[in-house]
């Protein structure tokens, strides 16, 4: 068995299997030329032959042992049918955005636009088929509520605008949930199918939360997800800023794995429930010694439980290769 899938099975691996959140992208010389052929983010990620070759990139370069879908959380917006870009500049955009409007309304008038997801499952078709078998295969997608952020501001990072959406629309904002949740649900089916042998929930805002708006906006979601698909892959949940609600999370989502961000301790999680990080991806940025002890740190910290090596977010743009290459050094000796 592949070593992850060893490890979300909950055995330990020494050394422990390694991947990095966002290791297919722009820190990468033969990234950045394959981007420039297709003409743009999204056209990448559409285009099936362009995007497995970029999901592949780093696991030849670096012998990671993970593939990850190259894709975005933002594809399930699109697909609900908002419109998508990715500008060169600023992050991505949601158009129009949908704060400010009636949701059920909004909802109920949106155009569907689920064959807009077929290129990404065929990608993940590609990948598998051209993936050594002892490589595994991660599909993803974005946590419902780390969606619905995107959807209501049109940008990331304004969280208020959600909380407030919620707080004021408690009836839309649940539409707007439910819609995400079963989307997605259907969407990391559709990955499992075709060759995705786990799949990672990103929900990278849901720090910040209050305890009640925690509970039914992140882990109500997961867990309908988990109870949707979980039986057909491991599902690894990726709460980031959970911080005191990782425990919570992890009991209460049914998620196979958790994956830990740079500053989550792994208190009053079961000691048998795989966790994956938290490398801070700042060490890595910085290299050197730093990276060195970091690296020790972490693999010291999880060194009783299965444990997947990874970062605590996404790899800075601007690390290099050469830092990439010590990280998987320094764990394989
Ligand atoms: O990890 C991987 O290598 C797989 C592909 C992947 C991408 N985005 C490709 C991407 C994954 C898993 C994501 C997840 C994602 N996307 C998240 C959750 C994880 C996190 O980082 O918190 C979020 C919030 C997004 C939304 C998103 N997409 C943002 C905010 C940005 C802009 C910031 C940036 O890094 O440019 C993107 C663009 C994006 N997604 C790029 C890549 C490789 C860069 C696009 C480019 O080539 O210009």
């Amino acid at each position: 068995m592949p070593p992850i899938l060893e490890v979300l099975a909950r055995r330990r691996v020494d050394p422990p299997p390694v991947w990095l959140m966002r290791q297919a992208g722009r820190y990468l010389p033969e990234y950045r030329e394959l981007r420039e052929r297709a003409g743009g983010f999204l056209d990448l990620v559409c285009t099936p032959d362009l995007a497995a070759e970029a999901t592949l990139q780093p696991v030849r370069r670096f012998g990671f042992d993970a593939a990850i879908l190259f894709s975005d959380i933002l594809v399930v917006p699109w697909a609900l049918g908002q419109e998508l870009a990715f500008g060169s500049e600023e992050g991505p955009r949601l158009s129009p955005p949908l704060a400010g409007q009636s949701l059920p309304l909004a909802l109920f008038a949106m155009a569907n636009r689920p064959e807009r997801l077929k290129p990404i499952v065929e990608t993940v078709r590609q990948v598998r088929a051209a993936l050594p078998e002892d490589k595994v295969l991660l599909g993803f997608a974005g946590g419902p509520w780390t969606v619905a952020t995107y959807m209501l501001a049109g940008e990331g990072g304004r969280v208020e605008e959600a909380r407030l959406a919620a707080l004021k629309d408690p009836f839309g904002f649940r539409m707007l949930i439910e819609r995400i949740t079963n989307v997605t649900a259907g969407f990391l089916a559709a990955q499992i199918v075709h060759g995705a042998q786990a799949v990672q929930i990103f929900d990278s805002w849901a720090g910040q939360l209050s305890v009640a708006e925690f509970e039914r906006w992140v882990i109500r979601p997961t867990r309908q997800i988990v109870e949707t698909i979980g039986h057909l892959a491991p599902v690894i949940g990726f709460p980031r800023g959970a911080g005191s609600r990782l425990a919570a999370y992890a009991r209460e989502t049914g998620v196979h794995a958790v994956a830990l961000d740079e500053g989550a301790v792994p208190d009053g999680l079961p000691d048998d429930l795989p966790v994956q990080g938290n490398v801070d991806p700042l060490a890595l940025l910085a290299g050197g010694e730093a990276l060195d002890r970091e690296v020790d740190a972490v693999l010291a910290r999880f060194r009783d439980r299965p444990h997947i090596l990874n970062l605590g977010h996404g790899i800075d743009k601007a690390t290099p290769i050469a830092h990439v290459e010590r990280l998987v050094q320094r764990l394989r000796g």
